[in-house]
């Protein structure tokens, strides 16, 4: 089974849209990813840019959050139907970040991944263990909640078009990097859990790690024989650094 490699650039709160333009002419003459997916995740103000300095390109463009509902009273928030319109093709969602700080709830995501899929847009749906987590070998029990969690409303036919980023939250942004024995454990782990859904979906769905990726490290992890490619926060916000992860996958 060869699933097709997908590496993220997640931006967080950094770039203004005349800086995620220039970002983009500098990653385009960079990029010679044959066979893999790369995808931008700018903050919702540089969407538009991306993707117009993306169009004529196979840079795929995500954001970073999405709200479950078509339209309604939900101040600050954006609807699926708003980035379907920009021509954004996805949205990262559950990422760490936004369940700490915002108060993400698994019960949102079970209605923000089915909605993402029947609009046809990609939801990178991100898990992860905290360190306490780790040390009390509790990382099996999270990551199975979570993903059990997420992906409970979505019917066993799409769960391969599903994305899972792997991101445990004691390396993101913090330069401590899983080893790659962590890294392929955990994810190998996940996709056992989509293959007991589905066997089928278990062997097509693609898994990516996150967390403190660098141009350092990421031939070591995106050589692990169940990642499927690599979310990168820090390293992603310069075009040089980002090229150098995606020339990183296996040939
Ligand atoms: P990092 O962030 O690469 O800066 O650790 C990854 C993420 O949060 O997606």
């Amino acid at each position: 089974m060869t699933r097709t490699p997908l590496v993220a650039a997640n931006w967080k709160m950094h770039k203004t849209a005349g800086e995620a333009e220039a970002f983009v002419a500098a990653l385009l003459p960079r990029l010679s990813s044959a066979g893999a997916d790369v995808a931008l995740c700018p903050p919702f103000t540089a969407l538009a840019a991306v993707v117009d300095s993306a169009r004529g390109s196979a840079l795929q463009v995500l954001a970073q959050n999405v709200h479950e509902a078509e339209q309604g009273a939900y101040t600050g928030e954006v609807s699926i139907p708003m980035l379907a319109d920009l021509g954004v093709q996805g949205a990262i969602v559950g990422h760490s970040e936004r369940r700490q700080y915002f108060c993400e709830s698994d019960r949102a995501l079970q209605l923000k991944v089915p909605a993402l899929l029947a609009a046809g847009l990609l939801p990178l749906l991100c898990v992860g263990e905290t360190e306490e987590e780790r040390e009390a070998h509790d990382t099996e029990r999270k990551l199975r909640h979570q993903v059990q969690e997420a992906l409970a409303g979505v019917n066993d036919d799409r769960l391969a078009d599903v994305a899972i980023a792997y991101e445990p939250i004691w390396a993101i942004g913090t330069g401590k990097v899983a080893t790659p024995d962590q890294a392929q454990e955990a994810i190998a782990f996940i996709r056992a859990l989509v293959g007991g859904r589905d066997a089928g979906a278990g062997e097509r769905v693609r898994i990516l790690y996150g967390g403190s990726v660098s141009p350092d490290n990421a031939a070591e992890l995106l050589a692990l024989p169940d990642v499927d490619g690599a979310l990168v926060g820090g390293a992603s916000l310069d075009a040089a650094s980002f090229a150098a992860i995606v020339a990183s996958l296996p040939g």
